[in-house]
């Protein structure tokens, strides 16, 4: 008896070592700027995974849902042509799938699907995640017809997201991952590609060392509770990656916090599903008034020539004392190809509606500025500025 409770001991504490794994995502960046009442920026970083077949899939921050097209979209007509060049799921052709058939339908970004749950082994990155459920869509179509073909989303929550148009609800990747201890260490990190055709990656189970040298800082993970009414910012609230920000500024202008706020009064959200930093409408005119002389609030989401990069001011992300992100002109403007005007230099700063003025949702342009490193053991983010 003895003899075999010391055994399973023996085992259990074994078991992770022997268990666990790691693996490094190459990621690339597209950006497509059109225009659709008004200019809009499609802005995508995308991964792949394998099941069988390769698909390549946006790599996303607040995203649950696990979809891929299915071979079966093409006996429709009306879908047909929009998954034609999809690499598409054919379950017949697996010996590992299961039947779901759940009818399901979600939304991402441009792209409106239907079909139905199944579960499979997928791969990601050579690690196998059992019985991974997913929407095997049957109806595909997307608005964004010009943009590099994106067969999925792989979702990095860490809750499970509402997402509004959704219902097929299953897990995240990252969830199952963490669920079936697929990872060595519940970790990952994200560094995000600033121009398209940059490399860059997501590791997933360990942090790479160019991380660990840098300086970072390390903020706790807070739980927050997402407005009940259902928007894009509860959206991003619902993915789990919420910190407390005291203060957003421009470095060296003269009363540097001119509305005296008291300290601790923002709460921040990572995400990548969004490109820009959305801020409370107050703080906004305030960052946006004394960006730069020139600039007034009907630059709000205005390009500039990116020589201008050269006057802006750096600024100042204070989540507590002294624990503070500066980022420069280079890190938070998005660098975007213009058919007609060339490459631009997209202005950061937007604003999403909400009924309390205290989030700031932390989108693709301050993402990209820094190696972003999540530790879901022990509740923290590390950031550390990325300097070329
Ligand atoms: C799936 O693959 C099998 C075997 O190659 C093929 O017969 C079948 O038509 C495919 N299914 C669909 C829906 O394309
Ligand atoms: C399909 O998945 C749903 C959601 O996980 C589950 O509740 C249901 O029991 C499953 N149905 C079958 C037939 O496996
Ligand atoms: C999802 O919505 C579709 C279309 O409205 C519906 O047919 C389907 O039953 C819903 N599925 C679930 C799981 O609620």
């Amino acid at each position: 008896m003895m003899f075999n409770e010391e055994y399973l001991v023996l085992f259990f504490a074994l078991l992770p070592v022997c268990s666990g794994a790691t693996a490094t995502i190459p990621i690339k960046r597209t950006t497509i700027r059109f225009k659709f009442d008004g200019w809009q920026l499609y802005n995508k970083h995308a991964g792949a995974f394998q099941q069988p077949e390769p698909f390549t899939a946006s790599i996303d921050l607040s995203w649950s849902d696990m979809f891929v097209p299915s071979a079966e979209c093409l006996q429709d007509p009306a879908t047909a042509p929009h998954c034609q060049r999809h690499n598409k799921y054919n379950s017949s052709l697996s010996t590992t799938y299961h039947p779901n058939k759940t009818v399901t339908k979600l939304m991402y970004e441009g792209l409106s699907t239907s079909g139905h749950l199944s579960q499979d082994v997928l791969r990601v990155g050579g690690l196998d995640i059992l019985d991974q459920q997913f929407e095997e869509a049957t109806f595909w179509r997307t608005m964004y017809l010009n943009a590099a073909p994106l067969d999925s989303a792989l979702g990095l929550a860490r809750l499970q997201s509402r997402t509004p148009e959704s219902n097929a609800s299953t897990k995240s990747a990252l969830r199952s991952m963490l669920d079936q201890k697929v990872l060595s260490r519940p970790v990952f990190s994200l560094r995000l590609p600033r121009r398209d055709h940059e490399s860059s990656d997501l590791a997933l189970g360990y942090f790479p060392s160019e991380v660990l040298a840098q300086s970072a800082i390390i903020l706790p993970l807070i739980e927050a509770t997402p407005p009940k009414e259902l928007s894009q910012v509860s959206y991003y609230i619902s993915s789990g990656y919420t910190v407390e920000l005291e203060s957003i500024t421009i470095q060296s202008s003269p009363g540097n916090n001119p509305s005296g706020r008291e300290p601790s009064t923002y709460k921040a959200v990572f995400t990548n599903s969004y490109d820009y930093i959305s801020l409370p409408g107050t703080l906004l005119t305030e960052i946006q008034t004394n960006l730069h002389p020139n600039l007034g609030m009907d630059d709000l989401l205005a390009d500039l020539d990116c020589s201008m990069r050269d006057e802006l001011p750096n600024i100042v992300f204070s989540f507590s004392k002294d624990v503070v992100i500066v980022l420069t002109p280079w890190d938070y403007l998005m660098e975007v190809r213009d058919i007609e005007k060339g490459m631009r230099c997209v202005l950061p700063f937007a604003y999403l509606q909400q009924a309390d003025d205290e989030w700031v949702v932390l989108g693709s342009a301050f993402m990209q500025g820094v190696y972003s490193a999540f530790d879901l053991e022990n509740g923290e983010v590390s950031l550390a500025v990325l300097r070329e």
